[in-house]
């Protein structure tokens, strides 16, 4: 039987969590403090671009499973599972988390909770926020017992939200192992279709479940940085990045996924997830641990610089007065999300230094426009190619890794390109007049 479940803060992961509740035949309210997304999410819009989950929340509104509402106090009449799954991002000029928000879910949810109810958070947090925010619902609400936290980390990746959402490769729930409770029997029926499935299912403390989640995305963060460093002796000694990441990648201990050279790693996660991590290690006197995630920042930061000097190259040693097609500004394919977009980032780094560059993505336009709206920005490919003197592909968008070099090099000045995610055939670029440059690769 479907649980009545409300989600706080209807971003990528609380709107995909609603929606993906609803569909497992939850009755599922989804709340949010802006009207204007809410309104948007109960006319089955979304506010960004995520493959598949247009289609499950339509279904799931129309089924009368899924309703939206800015109401807290609507939220704890109608339901007895929380999830909390605001966002956590980092702190202007400091490395550590924001939480605000939160925290001001549970100062707002608990006081008004009237039965015994689960708050599970979802949202990323250092460790030790969970055992605080449990102690503090707890006090708040107005029987004890009406307030058990729990935490249900969330691993879903932008592009794959449904996918990882109602069938994640592990399920990690923390409780509060100094109190009996009964997350552990709600989290059981609130995923009771995907425990069939057989996907496992760790029962842990609360530090260990809000520390599986930054220590998983800290060895993401680590495998990107470890390849890119290897690029950089690859490119000092002739060597092919992607070859060897292919070969080393067949050893099942290694893996090939992850391993990627390019422009680095951005998105609303991976680098704040990586500097909160840092921050709190150094709070528990742990900092030494932690220096391992320092250079993995940096080298990370660092590829960025290195693009710019490739344009410059590419531009004839100054890119003042330089035209630079830049294609992709999303942070990764298949989504709209520009936060800490190294694509950007770097066409902010070029404009910066005299060229004009013409930015253009399939689906990230509206948000770079606004996060920088000084960049000129084209309607489609040989729009933002048209006299350039270097193409630069920053996001690997299946239409980009598809383009015919042939075709292309009929609208630039001069056909250079510097391929800053290794997605094209070096090969085929150079038959067609090309002169290439990728990362890492001869
Ligand atoms: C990441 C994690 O992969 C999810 O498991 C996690 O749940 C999520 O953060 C989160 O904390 O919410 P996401 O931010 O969607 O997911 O993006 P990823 O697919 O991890 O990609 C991150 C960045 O790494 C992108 O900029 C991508 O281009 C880059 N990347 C990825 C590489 O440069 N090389 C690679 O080989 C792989």
């Amino acid at each position: 039987m479907g649980r009545q479940i409300a989600v706080f803060g209807t971003g990528y992961l609380g709107a995909t969590h609603a929606a993906c509740m609803a569909e497992l035949g939850h009755d599922v309210l989804g709340v949010d403090v802006d009207e204007a997304k809410l309104a948007k999410l109960a006319a089955g819009e979304l506010p960004f671009f995520e493959p598949g989950l247009p289609e499950v929340l339509q279904r799931n509104i129309e089924a009368g499973r899924l309703r939206f509402t800015t109401s807290y106090q609507e939220a704890a009449d109608f339901a007895d599972v929380h999830f909390i799954a605001v966002g956590t991002p980092q702190k202007h000029g400091e490395l550590a988390a924001d939480l605000r928000y939160v925290d001001a879910v549970v100062e707002s949810l608990a006081p008004l909770l009237r039965r015994p109810s689960v708050i599970f958070g979802k949202s990323t947090v250092p460790a030790g926020t969970a055992a605080r925010l449990s102690t503090r619902a707890r006090e708040l609400a107005p029987d004890d017992a009406f307030a058990e936290l729990a935490w249900n980390p969330e691993f879903l990746r932008e592009g794959y939200a449904v996918k990882d959402t109602l069938h994640p490769d592990r399920i990690v729930l923390g409780v509060d192992s100094t109190r009996k409770g009964n997350a552990e029997v709600v989290a059981r029926e609130v995923y009771a279709a995907l425990l069939e499935e057989e996907i496992p299912f760790l029962v842990t403390d609360l530090p260990t479940a809000e520390l599986v989640k930054t220590s998983a995305n800290a060895f993401l963060a680590t495998k990107i940085s470890f390849i890119n460093a290897i690029a950089e002796i690859c490119e000092a000694t002739g060597a092919d990045v992607s070859v060897l990441a292919d070969a080393i990648g067949h050893d099942a201990r290694i893996g090939r996924r992850f391993l990627n050279a390019g422009i680095g790693f951005g998105g609303g996660c991976l680098p704040k997830d990586i500097r909160a991590f840092i921050a709190r290690a150094g709070e528990l006197g742990a900092s030494q641990a932690f220096s391992l995630l320092r250079e993995v920042d940096s080298i990370n930061m660092r590829r960025r610089n290195k693009m710019v000097e490739l344009a410059r190259e590419a531009a004839g040693g100054s890119l003042v007065g330089a035209r630079v097609a830049v294609l992709g500004a999303a942070f990764k394919p298949d989504s709209d999300d520009v936060r800490d977009s190294p694509a950007l980032n770097i066409a902010g780094q070029i404009q910066l230094q005299g060229a004009a560059v013409s930015v253009y993505d399939p689906e990230a336009m509206e948000n770079a426009r606004q996060l920088f709206p000084t960049l000129e920005y084209a309607s489609d490919v040989p729009t933002a190619c048209a006299g350039a003197d270097v193409v630069m592909i920053l996001t690997e968008w299946k239409q980009f890794t598809g383009l015919d070099p042939i075709e292309l090099a009929k609208c630039v000045r001069q056909p250079t390109i510097i391929d800053g995610r290794n997605c094209l055939m070096p090969k085929a670029w150079r038959n067609a007049g090309w002169t290439y440059r990728g990362i890492g690769r001869p």
